[in-house]
């Protein structure tokens, strides 16, 4: 019998039980839910709600009900219809009636509002630490930001909701504080009602989810551009690729192309979860149970991508010899405006003037580079001998030395900084 089954008289028809089955997806959470459990039993204890014997068989009776899911013995019942009612279940097995005593002044709201916060906690803080592999050095800030957003949205998921009940709060002068600490929250939730009915965490690891998959998406769609055979700027290692089953000479980015794909799928997650989340009359509703997949999908996701990511990037093989080959003279025109802006002609006409520049090497078929001084002279008097000067790559990315700039310094700098970020 369900553990709800008291005022049912009629049956529920079988469709609707396995309709309103969560224990296939929400199992994961098996861990967290025994330990939220472990600290309630205890806030139980300090209450005189149950003895100190009694709280000591429900911590260690639940301990055995983990390291059955540990080890993979755990049975599911067809009866569980979730993983709050089936480890219960489980402990009635192990102890007894006294299991009945656990869930005094608990709701599953309350419950599983915690247990998504403490899996959230956990999981996220795993993605976490892969977000902070090698990167390239544009890229790389993008997903220090990633991680810096994802941390303050664990601090602001990371406070307690047990002891909210199924929304009226808890009839038992529980000690949410002492249950906030024991499960390494940073606070208690204020008001019983939002306590069960908030989800915005959710929302958010969604919302971080998609614009880290934005990031890699361009990552990845950089790397398939530059590593065609038009450009070949890059090879990606065979380990992230694969072959064609029709083109011998094929060798395929879908590393990459699975990347930039995934995207899509996070995206949908977010977009999916709001219409759920939206509109909801206050505090808990089973549509709740609709926030999970989601999550659970966009954090395996998560894991996935940016761990092949990691390796996509380390393995890479650069050509710059390849990338210094398609470097062309008509790429400097901006530094050819900037030398006369150092000559003291305003900038607005020297973007003219080196524009014309380009237009007049263009109908001459040659380079700007071969452009006379009298030409040159001819655009603007100006312009002296040292305009030969202009046409050196090197030095014009040296000239971009201020801060966030292109030359080694500025560069230097940056690295630095992210290396040194990555070793706190
Ligand atoms: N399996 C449910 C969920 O994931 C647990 C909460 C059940 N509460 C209820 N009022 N039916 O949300």
């Amino acid at each position: 019998m369900a553990l709800w089954g008291g005022r049912f008289t009629g049956t529920v028809d079988p469709l609707m039980d396995a309709f309103n089955a969560s224990i296939h997806f929400d199992k994961r959470m098996y861990e967290a839910d025994i330990r939220g459990s472990q600290a309630y039993a205890k806030a139980l204890v300090k209450r005189e709600i149950i003895t100190e014997q009694e709280g000591t068989m429900l911590i260690t009776g639940l301990e055995k009900v983990l390291e059955e899911w540990r080890n993979n013995t755990f049975e599911i019942k067809p009866a569980d219809e979730d993983i709050h009612t089936a480890n219960e279940r489980r402990l009635g097995e192990h102890v007894g009636s006294v299991a009945g005593k656990l869930h005094t002044g608990r709701s599953r709201n309350d419950q599983v509002a915690t247990d998504l916060r403490i899996w959230t906690r956990e999981e996220t803080r795993k993605l976490l630490g892969y977000l902070k592999h090698h990167w390239l050095l544009s890229y790389a800030w993008s997903l220090q930001a990633d991680a810096f957003r994802l941390s303050q949205i664990i601090d602001r998921l990371n406070v307690l909701p047990l002891g909210s009940g199924a929304l009226a709060g808890n009839p038992f002068n529980i000690d949410r504080e002492f249950v906030a600490k024991e499960l390494g929250f940073n606070g208690v939730i204020q008001n019983s009602l939002y306590g069960v009915s908030d989800r915005d965490f959710v929302a958010e690891v969604l919302f971080w989810a998609s614009v880290t998959m934005v990031h890699i998406s361009r990552l990845s769609e950089d790397l398939i551009i530059y590593s065609s055979g038009e450009f070949g700027f890059v090879t990606l290692a065979d380990a992230y690729s694969t072959g064609s089953s029709l083109m011998p000479q094929k060798k395929n980015p879908d590393s990459c192309e699975l990347l930039r794909g995934k995207s899509g799928r996070v995206f949908g997650q977010l977009s999916g979860f709001l219409m759920t989340y939206k509109g909801l009359p206050s505090t808990y509703n089973k549509d709740f149970q609709e926030d999970k997949e989601p999550l659970f999908d966009a954090v395996d996701t998560l894991a996935g991508s940016l761990q092949i990511t990691a390796g996509v990037i380390s393995t890479l093989k650069i050509h710059p010899e390849k990338m210094r080959q398609n470097l062309s003279i008509d790429m400097l025109a901006t530094d050819l405006a900037e030398y006369l802006v150092r000559k003291g002609v305003p900038f607005r006409e020297t973007h003219h003037i080196a524009g014309a520049a380009v237009r007049i090497a263009e109908e001459r078929n040659t380079t700007m580079s071969n452009l006379s001084l009298s030409d040159f002279k001819q655009l603007h008097t100006a312009f002296e001998e040292d305009v030969s000067a202009v046409w050196d790559f090197e030095k014009s990315i040296e000239n971009r030395s201020s801060l966030g700039g292109t030359s080694r310094v500025t560069v230097v700098a940056q690295i630095k900084k992210l290396k040194s970020w990555l070793l706190e």
